[in-house]
């Protein structure tokens, strides 16, 4: 089997990096992450990435004057240089435009920590509370160059509980985040998830019952 060659691109402490990186160790997986990449030389992550032997590698932002263009030619030199065939963001907390989105159609994943359409953009658990939603949870989607917007691979739900707190709520949605990404990576990796219009097919690999972590 021919393993996807993926690219983590992150920006922080990189959990959903390391859940990713943990399931692709299984010599069964169907991607190894062959390259993380940081737009931040401070991401925590990238520790984490090189004590586990993948090639780490730092695109600043701050270095391209607010050309996002550049900033993202850079980025996808490099994906090339290291003969990259899927990215999955992982908390990369840059808006990216058409210019790369275009460029890795149907290659790109993300995770987001809400219930897409639901609660795009940030603090997410913040306004699920104030919005008073009894179920909040993560979604893994393909990119599209509206943010937080594209067909939608996994997601995972969990009940909002009355003593929730934005933290506990996080941390809660964070571990669902660490067992839906992995998933999601494996269909997409394996060719089991197919775009179809706005929607994605999983077919035999549907994952409906497995979704939802009281
Ligand atoms: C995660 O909760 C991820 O869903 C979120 O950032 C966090 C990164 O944590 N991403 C977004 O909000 C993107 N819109 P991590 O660095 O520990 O994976």
């Amino acid at each position: 089997m021919s393993r996807k060659r993926t690219a983590v691109l992150i920006s922080g402490r990189g959990s959903n990096m390391s859940a990713l990186i943990s399931a692709a160790q299984s010599p069964d997986y169907p991607a190894e992450v062959a390259l993380v990449l940081s737009n931040r030389p401070d991401a925590k992550g990238l520790e984490r990435a090189a004590e586990n032997g993948i090639p780490t590698t730092v695109v600043d932002h701050k270095l391209f004057s607010g050309d996002r263009q550049a900033f993202e030619k850079a980025v996808d030199d490099i994906l090339k240089e290291h003969r990259i065939e899927l990215v999955a963001l992982a908390g990369f907390m840059r808006i990216l435009t058409p210019y790369l989105v275009d460029a890795w159609a149907n290659r790109m994943i993300n995770i987001h920590p809400a219930l897409l359409p639901s609660f795009k953009g940030l603090e997410t658990h913040e306004r699920a509370l104030s919005e008073g939603v009894k179920l909040h949870g993560a979604t893994v989607h393909y990119v599209s160059s509206e943010m937080d917007d594209g067909p939608i691979i996994m997601q995972g739900a969990i009940p909002v509980l009355d003593t929730d707190t934005p933290d506990t709520l996080a941390a809660r949605v964070l571990e669902v985040e660490h067992r839906i990404y992995p998933k999601a990576l494996e269909l997409v990796a394996s060719g089991q998830a197919k775009v179809s219009g706005a929607r994605v097919e999983t077919g035999d690999a549907d994952a409906s019952g497995m979704l939802i972590f009281p």
